[in-house]
């Protein structure tokens, strides 16, 4: 894996930058927030609840969004615009944690077994899903500079790994599955736009009781160390599909250094055969429908 060195020198040019963050009100997403605006960033927090430590700083926005809905994004977005003019990086972070459970032997008055719940699924992956749709539309809109815009969406090691929580692994697995497929999308139609994800380890925030984890000996990460890897692939340009692992304060690249080569050993790429994703744009191009920015325009 390669390990990163963040510096706190390689966050200036994010002064002045105009940043949604969904879920910024406690947690990773506070952090960030807090990172953000000592910096000197413009940033509009997209959550069910105002910050839960009260910030006075007149480059902070607050709108009241329930990241599940469409129409309380769309408005996030028009209320950044409508304030900054622009959006230049998007921050999808709010989440929650496992509520499904699939062994579930819960039955109804008819004696059916109960439909499992689709929450955590519904705010960890499809509105995370909504939030990147709507700045993908955004950013385009403003005809970004070269450098253009970039998006950030919080995975989690639940989203590359076994992990019991099921409902909680599927939504951050598919944050990954997501993210890779936007990125080639973005890519092939040479958008400046970047999308990378971060997958914290056990971090110090509302989600998990710090005494439990104290009783069984976990000591979970500030929220800060997460944050900075939020704000890092946020400035650093050369950032492109890329994951970040953070663990104990230690930052490692986890998507070209691990993950993109055991799929490429996987489809034995070195005995010559290709990775699905090539034969699609051989297909997509043999097909003469889907011509560069036809379906994305
Ligand atoms: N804490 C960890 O150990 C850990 C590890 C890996 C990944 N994560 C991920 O980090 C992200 C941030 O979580 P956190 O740990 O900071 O937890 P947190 O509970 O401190 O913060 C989550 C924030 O999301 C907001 N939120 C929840 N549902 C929402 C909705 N429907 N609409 C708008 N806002 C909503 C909450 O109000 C809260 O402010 C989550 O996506 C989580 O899955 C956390």
């Amino acid at each position: 894996m390669t390990d990163i060195t963040i510096q706190d020198g390689e966050f200036a040019r994010l002064s002045g930058k105009v940043v949604i963050i969904t879920g910024g009100s406690s947690g990773i997403g506070l952090a960030t927030t807090n990172l953000l605006l000592d910096l000197g960033a413009k940033v509009i927090i997209g959550d069910l609840q105002p910050p839960v430590t009260p910030i006075h700083n007149p480059s902070l926005t607050f709108q009241r969004t329930d990241v599940t809905s469409w129409s309380e994004q769309l408005a996030l977005f028009k209320k950044a615009r409508e304030i900054h003019g622009r959006v230049d990086h998007v921050f999808a972070n709010a989440g929650v944690g496992p509520r499904a459970d699939y062994l579930s032997k819960t039955v109804d008055a008819n004696g059916d077994l109960v439909e499992p719940t689709f929450v955590t699924i519904d705010v960890n992956l499809k509105a995370v899903i909504y939030t990147a749709t709507i700045a993908v539309y955004y950013m385009r809109e403003e005809q970004q500079t070269p450098a253009g815009g970039s998006i950030v969406v919080v995975s989690s090691v639940a989203g590359i790994s076994r992990f019991r929580a099921t409902d909680y692994a599927t939504a951050k697995h598919g944050n990954l599955g997501f993210a890779r497929g936007l990125h080639q999308r973005l890519n092939f139609h040479e958008l400046p736009i970047r999308v990378n994800l971060i997958a914290p380890s056990w971090t110090k925030t509302g989600f998990m009781p710090y005494p439990v984890m104290q009783s069984i000996g976990v000591e979970p990460q500030e929220p800060i160390v997460v944050a900075k890897s939020a704000a890092f692939l946020m400035a650093d340009e050369s950032r492109k599909g890329q994951m970040i692992h953070i663990s104990k304060g230690r930052y490692r690249e986890v998507e070209e250094s691990i993950m993109l080569p055991a799929a490429e050993k996987v489809v034995g790429v070195e005995h010559g055969e290709v990775m699905e994703d090539d034969t699609l744009a051989k297909i997509i191009e043999a097909m003469g429908v889907f011509k560069k920015g036809a379906v994305a325009s």
